[in-house]
Protein backbone atom coordinates (compact mmCIF):
# COMPACT_ATOMS: atom_id res chain seq x y z
CA UNK A 1 0.00 0.00 0.00
CA UNK A 2 0.84 3.50 0.06
CA UNK A 3 1.72 6.25 -2.17
CA UNK A 4 4.70 5.53 -4.77
CA UNK A 5 7.06 8.12 -5.03
CA UNK A 6 8.50 8.85 -8.46
CA UNK A 7 12.55 9.29 -8.60
CA UNK A 8 13.63 8.17 -12.39
CA UNK A 9 16.99 7.36 -12.17
CA UNK A 10 16.51 6.55 -8.48
CA UNK A 11 18.51 10.40 -7.99
CA UNK A 12 17.35 10.18 -4.43
CA UNK A 13 16.34 6.81 -3.26
CA UNK A 14 18.82 4.70 -1.60
CA UNK A 15 18.57 1.02 -2.47
CA UNK A 16 20.47 -0.55 0.35
CA UNK A 17 22.45 -0.18 3.27
CA UNK A 18 26.05 -0.69 2.72
CA UNK A 19 29.49 -0.86 4.57
CA UNK A 20 31.49 -1.29 1.73
CA UNK A 21 32.18 2.52 0.29
CA UNK A 22 32.13 6.13 0.96
CA UNK A 23 31.90 8.35 -1.34
CA UNK A 24 30.99 11.93 -1.08
CA UNK A 25 30.11 13.64 -4.16
CA UNK A 26 30.49 17.44 -2.68
CA UNK A 27 33.64 16.99 -1.10
CA UNK A 28 35.26 14.42 -3.94
CA UNK A 29 35.87 11.92 -1.19
CA UNK A 30 36.15 7.74 -2.02
CA UNK A 31 37.03 5.46 0.58
CA UNK A 32 36.94 1.77 0.36
CA UNK A 33 36.11 0.18 3.84
CA UNK A 34 37.65 3.21 5.20
CA UNK A 35 40.60 3.47 3.21
CA UNK A 36 41.24 6.49 0.85
CA UNK A 37 41.33 5.87 -2.35
CA UNK A 38 44.76 7.99 -3.08
CA UNK A 39 46.53 5.75 -0.24
CA UNK A 40 45.04 2.43 -1.91
CA UNK A 41 46.04 3.66 -5.09
CA UNK A 42 49.91 4.74 -3.69
CA UNK A 43 50.46 1.61 -1.84
CA UNK A 44 48.37 -1.56 -2.19
CA UNK A 45 47.64 -3.83 -4.77
CA UNK A 46 45.07 -4.56 -6.91
CA UNK A 47 44.36 -7.97 -5.20
CA UNK A 48 44.88 -6.80 -1.42
CA UNK A 49 42.21 -4.52 -2.53
CA UNK A 50 40.24 -7.03 -3.82
CA UNK A 51 40.49 -8.78 -0.51
CA UNK A 52 39.45 -5.79 1.72
CA UNK A 53 36.34 -4.64 -0.38
CA UNK A 54 34.98 -8.61 -0.45
CA UNK A 55 36.39 -9.28 2.94
CA UNK A 56 35.95 -5.97 4.62
CA UNK A 57 39.65 -6.07 6.20
CA UNK A 58 42.95 -5.93 4.75
CA UNK A 59 44.44 -9.43 4.73
CA UNK A 60 47.07 -10.52 6.57
CA UNK A 61 50.61 -12.41 4.57
CA UNK A 62 49.04 -15.63 5.45
CA UNK A 63 45.65 -14.76 4.69
CA UNK A 64 46.89 -13.05 0.73
CA UNK A 65 48.89 -15.94 0.27
CA UNK A 66 45.69 -18.40 0.72
CA UNK A 67 44.06 -16.28 -1.26
CA UNK A 68 45.98 -16.13 -4.22
CA UNK A 69 46.85 -19.60 -4.02
CA UNK A 70 43.26 -20.35 -4.07
CA UNK A 71 42.63 -18.26 -7.23
CA UNK A 72 45.46 -20.07 -8.81
CA UNK A 73 44.29 -23.46 -8.26
CA UNK A 74 40.74 -22.80 -10.43
CA UNK A 75 42.60 -20.19 -12.42
CA UNK A 76 41.42 -23.13 -15.22
CA UNK A 77 39.03 -22.48 -17.87
CA UNK A 78 37.03 -25.53 -19.44
CA UNK A 79 38.54 -26.04 -22.49
CA UNK A 80 35.11 -26.36 -24.37
CA UNK A 81 34.44 -22.78 -23.70
CA UNK A 82 37.15 -22.13 -26.52
CA UNK A 83 34.53 -23.52 -28.38
CA UNK A 84 31.85 -20.93 -27.59
CA UNK A 85 34.57 -18.10 -28.30
CA UNK A 86 34.93 -20.17 -31.83
CA UNK A 87 31.26 -19.27 -32.62
CA UNK A 88 32.35 -15.48 -32.15
CA UNK A 89 32.82 -13.39 -35.36
CA UNK A 90 36.23 -11.62 -34.98
CA UNK A 91 35.14 -8.38 -34.77
CA UNK A 92 32.19 -8.80 -31.69
CA UNK A 93 32.49 -6.50 -29.45
CA UNK A 94 34.79 -8.07 -26.50
CA UNK A 95 32.09 -6.71 -23.78
CA UNK A 96 29.48 -9.14 -25.42
CA UNK A 97 31.97 -11.92 -25.52
CA UNK A 98 32.77 -11.80 -21.90
CA UNK A 99 28.94 -11.52 -20.67
CA UNK A 100 28.16 -14.16 -22.69
CA UNK A 101 31.34 -16.27 -21.64
CA UNK A 102 30.54 -15.60 -17.81
CA UNK A 103 27.13 -16.45 -18.09
CA UNK A 104 28.57 -20.07 -19.76
CA UNK A 105 30.77 -20.44 -16.96
CA UNK A 106 27.47 -21.82 -15.19
CA UNK A 107 27.58 -24.51 -16.83
CA UNK A 108 30.71 -25.55 -16.81
CA UNK A 109 30.62 -25.07 -12.45
CA UNK A 110 27.16 -25.90 -11.74
CA UNK A 111 27.74 -25.96 -7.90
CA UNK A 112 28.45 -22.21 -7.91
CA UNK A 113 24.90 -21.24 -7.64
CA UNK A 114 24.76 -22.99 -4.29
CA UNK A 115 25.91 -19.85 -1.80
CA UNK A 116 23.91 -20.84 1.58
CA UNK A 117 27.55 -22.08 3.28
CA UNK A 118 30.09 -19.59 4.28
CA UNK A 119 32.37 -22.26 2.19
CA UNK A 120 30.00 -22.52 -0.51
CA UNK A 121 30.07 -19.04 -1.17
CA UNK A 122 33.62 -18.27 -0.96
CA UNK A 123 34.35 -21.11 -3.20
CA UNK A 124 32.22 -19.26 -5.91
CA UNK A 125 33.75 -15.82 -5.88
CA UNK A 126 37.15 -17.67 -5.80
CA UNK A 127 36.25 -18.97 -9.30
CA UNK A 128 34.95 -15.79 -10.48
CA UNK A 129 38.15 -14.02 -9.47
CA UNK A 130 40.23 -16.80 -10.92
CA UNK A 131 38.33 -17.15 -14.29
CA UNK A 132 37.25 -13.84 -15.79
CA UNK A 133 41.36 -12.65 -16.35
CA UNK A 134 41.44 -15.84 -18.41
CA UNK A 135 37.88 -14.91 -20.32
CA UNK A 136 38.88 -11.16 -20.93
CA UNK A 137 42.67 -12.34 -21.96
CA UNK A 138 41.20 -14.65 -24.26
CA UNK A 139 38.34 -12.30 -25.41
CA UNK A 140 41.61 -10.12 -26.52
CA UNK A 141 43.62 -12.91 -28.03
CA UNK A 142 40.58 -13.76 -30.47
CA UNK A 143 40.53 -10.64 -31.34
CA UNK A 144 43.63 -10.43 -32.35
CA UNK A 145 44.37 -13.83 -34.05
CA UNK A 146 46.50 -15.11 -30.86
CA UNK A 147 46.70 -18.77 -29.55
CA UNK A 148 44.59 -19.12 -26.22
CA UNK A 149 46.06 -20.76 -23.34
CA UNK A 150 46.70 -20.24 -19.61
CA UNK A 151 48.36 -18.02 -17.18
CA UNK A 152 51.42 -19.03 -14.96
CA UNK A 153 51.01 -19.84 -11.59
CA UNK A 154 54.56 -18.19 -10.95
CA UNK A 155 53.14 -14.78 -11.42
CA UNK A 156 51.20 -12.12 -9.88
CA UNK A 157 47.71 -11.44 -10.43
CA UNK A 158 47.99 -8.60 -12.24
CA UNK A 159 51.06 -9.54 -14.38
CA UNK A 160 49.50 -12.92 -14.68
CA UNK A 161 46.57 -11.32 -16.22
CA UNK A 162 49.14 -9.27 -18.67
CA UNK A 163 51.23 -12.32 -19.67
CA UNK A 164 48.03 -13.83 -20.63
CA UNK A 165 47.21 -10.51 -23.01
CA UNK A 166 50.18 -10.40 -24.36
CA UNK A 167 52.68 -12.92 -24.76
CA UNK A 168 53.31 -14.78 -28.28
CA UNK A 169 53.89 -18.03 -29.06
CA UNK A 170 57.72 -18.73 -29.26
CA UNK A 171 58.51 -15.54 -27.73
CA UNK A 172 59.85 -14.69 -24.38
CA UNK A 173 57.55 -13.01 -21.82
CA UNK A 174 58.73 -10.17 -20.32
CA UNK A 175 57.30 -6.93 -18.97
CA UNK A 176 58.57 -3.50 -17.57
CA UNK A 177 57.26 -3.35 -13.77
CA UNK A 178 55.98 0.38 -14.38
CA UNK A 179 53.43 -1.31 -17.06
CA UNK A 180 52.31 -3.74 -13.77
CA UNK A 181 52.11 -1.06 -11.69
CA UNK A 182 50.25 1.33 -14.33
CA UNK A 183 47.43 -1.23 -14.50
CA UNK A 184 47.81 -2.19 -10.85
CA UNK A 185 46.68 1.37 -9.65
CA UNK A 186 43.82 1.76 -12.74
CA UNK A 187 42.15 -1.50 -11.52
CA UNK A 188 42.40 -0.15 -7.81
CA UNK A 189 40.72 3.12 -8.66
CA UNK A 190 38.33 1.15 -10.58
CA UNK A 191 37.37 -1.21 -8.03
CA UNK A 192 33.86 0.16 -6.53
CA UNK A 193 31.96 2.70 -6.98
CA UNK A 194 29.15 1.83 -5.14
CA UNK A 195 25.44 1.71 -6.03
CA UNK A 196 26.31 3.13 -9.99
CA UNK A 197 24.33 1.18 -12.79
CA UNK A 198 26.41 -1.87 -12.66
CA UNK A 199 26.59 -2.53 -9.45
CA UNK A 200 22.87 -1.73 -9.02
CA UNK A 201 22.36 -4.31 -11.82
CA UNK A 202 24.48 -7.14 -9.76
CA UNK A 203 22.67 -6.35 -6.40
CA UNK A 204 19.07 -6.75 -7.96
CA UNK A 205 19.55 -9.70 -10.41
CA UNK A 206 21.25 -11.36 -7.52
CA UNK A 207 18.75 -10.72 -5.17
CA UNK A 208 16.07 -13.19 -6.84
CA UNK A 209 18.82 -15.47 -5.62
CA UNK A 210 20.73 -16.17 -9.12
CA UNK A 211 24.20 -17.09 -8.87
CA UNK A 212 26.88 -15.05 -9.10
CA UNK A 213 28.22 -15.57 -12.38
CA UNK A 214 24.86 -14.43 -14.12
CA UNK A 215 24.40 -11.85 -11.61
CA UNK A 216 28.09 -10.38 -12.62
CA UNK A 217 27.57 -10.88 -16.63
CA UNK A 218 24.20 -8.98 -16.45
CA UNK A 219 26.64 -6.28 -14.55
CA UNK A 220 29.06 -6.73 -17.31
CA UNK A 221 25.93 -5.77 -19.65
CA UNK A 222 25.00 -2.79 -17.58
CA UNK A 223 28.76 -1.62 -17.54
CA UNK A 224 29.24 -1.98 -21.47
CA UNK A 225 26.72 1.18 -22.54
CA UNK A 226 28.50 4.34 -23.23
CA UNK A 227 27.16 6.56 -20.44
CA UNK A 228 28.68 4.23 -17.72
CA UNK A 229 31.97 1.88 -18.26
CA UNK A 230 31.47 2.28 -22.04
CA UNK A 231 32.66 6.15 -21.95
CA UNK A 232 36.22 5.04 -21.25
CA UNK A 233 36.28 3.71 -25.47
CA UNK A 234 34.27 6.69 -26.20
CA UNK A 235 36.55 8.97 -25.27
CA UNK A 236 39.57 7.86 -26.90
CA UNK A 237 37.36 8.11 -30.32
CA UNK A 238 36.38 11.37 -29.37
CA UNK A 239 39.73 12.32 -28.59
CA UNK A 240 40.94 11.23 -32.00
CA UNK A 241 37.88 12.83 -34.10
CA UNK A 242 38.96 16.23 -32.73
CA UNK A 243 42.63 15.08 -33.78
CA UNK A 244 41.30 14.17 -37.31
CA UNK A 245 39.09 16.96 -37.62
CA UNK A 246 41.88 19.34 -37.31
CA UNK A 247 42.51 19.66 -33.20
CA UNK A 248 39.74 22.39 -32.76
CA UNK A 249 38.71 21.78 -28.99
CA UNK A 250 36.09 24.26 -29.22
CA UNK A 251 34.39 23.45 -31.89
CA UNK A 252 33.57 20.33 -30.02
CA UNK A 253 32.72 22.29 -26.81
CA UNK A 254 30.16 23.86 -28.64
CA UNK A 255 28.31 20.85 -29.92
CA UNK A 256 28.36 19.49 -26.37
CA UNK A 257 26.77 22.76 -25.27
CA UNK A 258 23.99 22.72 -28.03
CA UNK A 259 20.32 21.00 -26.73
CA UNK A 260 19.77 20.17 -30.48
CA UNK A 261 23.28 18.52 -30.94
CA UNK A 262 23.56 14.31 -29.01
CA UNK A 263 26.91 14.55 -28.77
CA UNK A 264 27.86 14.98 -25.03
CA UNK A 265 31.62 15.64 -24.13
CA UNK A 266 32.78 11.64 -23.11
CA UNK A 267 34.71 11.27 -19.82
CA UNK A 268 32.68 14.55 -18.13
CA UNK A 269 30.41 14.73 -15.58
CA UNK A 270 29.22 12.17 -12.80
CA UNK A 271 25.93 11.75 -10.74
CA UNK A 272 27.30 11.62 -7.44
CA UNK A 273 30.74 14.38 -7.87
CA UNK A 274 29.57 17.78 -7.84
CA UNK A 275 33.31 19.42 -7.46
CA UNK A 276 35.98 16.44 -8.46
CA UNK A 277 36.60 13.41 -9.57
CA UNK A 278 38.88 12.18 -7.41
CA UNK A 279 39.83 9.14 -9.36
CA UNK A 280 40.57 11.60 -12.34
CA UNK A 281 42.71 13.67 -10.35
CA UNK A 282 45.07 10.41 -9.72
CA UNK A 283 44.53 8.85 -12.99
CA UNK A 284 45.61 12.13 -14.73
CA UNK A 285 48.63 12.47 -13.04
CA UNK A 286 49.76 8.53 -13.78
CA UNK A 287 49.02 9.45 -17.31
CA UNK A 288 51.74 12.05 -17.15
CA UNK A 289 53.86 9.57 -15.23
CA UNK A 290 53.19 6.11 -17.75
CA UNK A 291 53.61 8.35 -21.03
CA UNK A 292 56.95 9.89 -19.54
CA UNK A 293 58.28 6.93 -17.99
CA UNK A 294 57.28 4.53 -21.03
CA UNK A 295 58.79 7.19 -23.57
CA UNK A 296 55.26 7.69 -25.43
CA UNK A 297 54.10 11.07 -26.99
CA UNK A 298 50.19 11.01 -27.37
CA UNK A 299 48.88 13.69 -28.65
CA UNK A 300 45.79 12.79 -28.03
CA UNK A 301 46.49 13.91 -23.93
CA UNK A 302 47.13 17.33 -25.24
CA UNK A 303 44.15 17.88 -26.17
CA UNK A 304 42.60 16.12 -23.62
CA UNK A 305 44.09 18.68 -21.57
CA UNK A 306 42.98 21.34 -23.30
CA UNK A 307 39.43 20.14 -23.29
CA UNK A 308 39.49 19.78 -19.52
CA UNK A 309 40.97 23.21 -19.72
CA UNK A 310 38.55 25.14 -21.32
CA UNK A 311 35.82 22.77 -20.04
CA UNK A 312 36.59 24.47 -16.27
CA UNK A 313 36.33 27.53 -17.54
CA UNK A 314 33.61 27.53 -19.52
CA UNK A 315 30.04 28.93 -17.55
CA UNK A 316 28.23 26.12 -19.42
CA UNK A 317 30.29 23.15 -17.40
CA UNK A 318 31.11 25.49 -14.13
CA UNK A 319 26.68 25.71 -13.88
CA UNK A 320 26.46 22.14 -14.13
CA UNK A 321 29.25 21.21 -11.89
CA UNK A 322 30.93 19.34 -15.29
CA UNK A 323 34.31 17.59 -14.28
CA UNK A 324 36.42 15.48 -15.62
CA UNK A 325 35.67 11.68 -14.58
CA UNK A 326 37.60 8.31 -14.41
CA UNK A 327 36.99 7.52 -17.95
CA UNK A 328 38.52 10.79 -19.02
CA UNK A 329 42.10 9.77 -18.94
CA UNK A 330 42.51 6.07 -18.38
CA UNK A 331 42.18 5.41 -22.14
CA UNK A 332 45.36 7.45 -23.08
CA UNK A 333 47.33 5.00 -19.96
CA UNK A 334 45.82 2.04 -21.62
CA UNK A 335 46.68 2.65 -24.99
CA UNK A 336 50.22 3.20 -23.76
CA UNK A 337 49.94 0.04 -22.32
CA UNK A 338 49.05 -0.96 -25.55
CA UNK A 339 45.80 -2.17 -24.81
CA UNK A 340 43.00 -1.89 -27.81
CA UNK A 341 40.37 0.36 -27.49
CA UNK A 342 37.98 -2.14 -28.02
CA UNK A 343 39.43 -3.86 -24.36
CA UNK A 344 39.10 -0.54 -22.29
CA UNK A 345 35.52 -1.04 -21.06
CA UNK A 346 36.54 -4.98 -20.47
CA UNK A 347 39.27 -3.76 -18.47
CA UNK A 348 36.72 -1.49 -16.06
CA UNK A 349 35.03 -4.47 -15.83
CA UNK A 350 38.09 -6.57 -14.37
CA UNK A 351 38.82 -3.69 -12.29
CA UNK A 352 35.20 -3.62 -11.06
CA UNK A 353 34.59 -7.19 -10.31
CA UNK A 354 35.84 -7.26 -6.73
CA UNK A 355 32.87 -4.79 -6.27
CA UNK A 356 30.39 -6.39 -7.93
CA UNK A 357 31.13 -9.61 -5.87
CA UNK A 358 31.69 -7.69 -2.30
CA UNK A 359 28.53 -5.92 -2.95
CA UNK A 360 26.61 -8.85 -4.35
CA UNK A 361 27.92 -10.50 -1.07
CA UNK A 362 26.85 -8.12 1.01
CA UNK A 363 23.48 -8.37 -0.74
CA UNK A 364 23.23 -11.74 -0.25
CA UNK A 365 24.34 -11.78 3.78
CA UNK A 366 22.25 -9.70 4.53
CA UNK A 367 20.08 -11.15 3.48
CA UNK A 368 18.29 -8.54 1.55
CA UNK A 369 14.69 -9.03 -0.74
CA UNK A 370 14.11 -8.89 -4.13
CA UNK A 371 14.96 -6.15 -5.71
CA UNK A 372 11.16 -4.68 -7.18
CA UNK A 373 10.92 -1.15 -7.57
CA UNK A 374 6.93 0.45 -8.31
CA UNK A 375 5.71 2.61 -10.72
CA UNK A 376 3.67 5.40 -11.64
CA UNK A 377 1.11 3.63 -13.65
CA UNK A 378 0.29 6.68 -16.87
CA UNK A 379 -1.70 4.32 -19.49
CA UNK A 380 -5.39 3.70 -20.62
CA UNK A 381 -7.92 3.76 -18.64
CA UNK A 382 -10.31 -0.27 -18.60
CA UNK A 383 -11.56 -0.30 -21.61
CA UNK A 384 -13.32 -3.48 -23.50
CA UNK A 385 -11.83 -5.60 -26.24
CA UNK A 386 -12.79 -5.46 -29.60
CA UNK A 387 -12.43 -8.64 -31.78
CA UNK A 388 -9.83 -8.37 -35.05
CA UNK A 389 -12.10 -7.65 -36.96
CA UNK A 390 -13.99 -4.91 -35.70
CA UNK A 391 -10.86 -2.89 -35.34
N1 LIG B 1 28.45 16.89 -21.85
C1 LIG B 1 27.54 17.88 -21.99
N2 LIG B 1 26.54 18.10 -21.13
C2 LIG B 1 26.42 17.28 -20.08
C3 LIG B 1 27.30 16.21 -19.87
C4 LIG B 1 28.36 16.03 -20.80
N3 LIG B 1 29.23 15.04 -20.65
N4 LIG B 1 26.96 15.55 -18.75
C5 LIG B 1 25.89 16.17 -18.27
N5 LIG B 1 25.55 17.23 -19.06
C6 LIG B 1 24.45 18.19 -18.84
C7 LIG B 1 23.12 17.58 -19.17
O1 LIG B 1 22.79 17.81 -20.52
C8 LIG B 1 22.20 18.30 -18.21
O2 LIG B 1 22.01 19.61 -18.71
P1 LIG B 1 20.61 20.39 -18.48
O3 LIG B 1 20.50 20.58 -16.99
O4 LIG B 1 20.77 21.65 -19.23
O5 LIG B 1 19.54 19.50 -19.04
C9 LIG B 1 23.07 18.44 -16.95
O6 LIG B 1 24.42 18.46 -17.43
C10 LIG B 1 22.90 17.32 -15.94
O7 LIG B 1 23.15 16.08 -16.59
P2 LIG B 1 22.28 14.75 -16.43
O8 LIG B 1 22.39 13.96 -17.68
O9 LIG B 1 20.92 15.10 -15.93
O10 LIG B 1 23.07 14.04 -15.24
P3 LIG B 1 23.03 12.52 -14.85
O11 LIG B 1 23.46 12.45 -13.44
O12 LIG B 1 21.72 11.90 -15.23
O13 LIG B 1 24.16 11.85 -15.81
C11 LIG B 1 26.24 11.12 -16.65
C12 LIG B 1 25.46 11.61 -15.41
C13 LIG B 1 27.62 10.63 -16.20
C14 LIG B 1 25.50 9.97 -17.32
C15 LIG B 1 26.41 12.31 -17.65
O14 LIG B 1 27.17 13.33 -17.04
C16 LIG B 1 27.04 11.88 -18.97
O15 LIG B 1 26.34 11.45 -19.88
N6 LIG B 1 28.41 12.01 -19.13
C17 LIG B 1 29.08 11.54 -20.31
C18 LIG B 1 29.30 10.03 -20.26
C19 LIG B 1 30.35 9.63 -19.26
O16 LIG B 1 31.45 10.20 -19.22
N7 LIG B 1 30.06 8.62 -18.44
C20 LIG B 1 30.99 8.07 -17.45
C21 LIG B 1 30.51 8.32 -16.05
S1 LIG B 1 31.74 8.07 -14.80
C22 LIG B 1 32.20 6.45 -14.64
C23 LIG B 1 31.34 5.42 -15.22
O17 LIG B 1 30.22 5.20 -14.76
O18 LIG B 1 31.80 4.79 -16.16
Amino acid sequence: GGVTTLDPGYKNTGSCESAITFLNGEEGILRYRGYSIEELADKADFLEVAYLLIFGELPTKEELAKFHSDIREQSHVDDDVKKILDGFPKSAHPMGVLSSLTSALVAFNPSSVNVDSEEEMYNAIVRMLAKFPVLTAWAHRKRAGLPLDYGDDSLGYVENFHKMMFHKPNQNYSVDKKVVDALDKLLILHADHEQNCSTSTVRIVGSSHAGLFVSISAGINALWGPLHGGANQAVIEMLEAIKEDGGDTHKFMNKAKDKEDPFRLMGFGHRVYKNFDPRAKIIKKSADEVLTALGIEDPVLDIAKGLEKEALEDSYFVDRKLYPNVDFYSGIIYRALGIPVEMFTPMFALGRLPGWIAQWKEMRQRKEPIGRPRQVYIGENLRSFKPVEKR
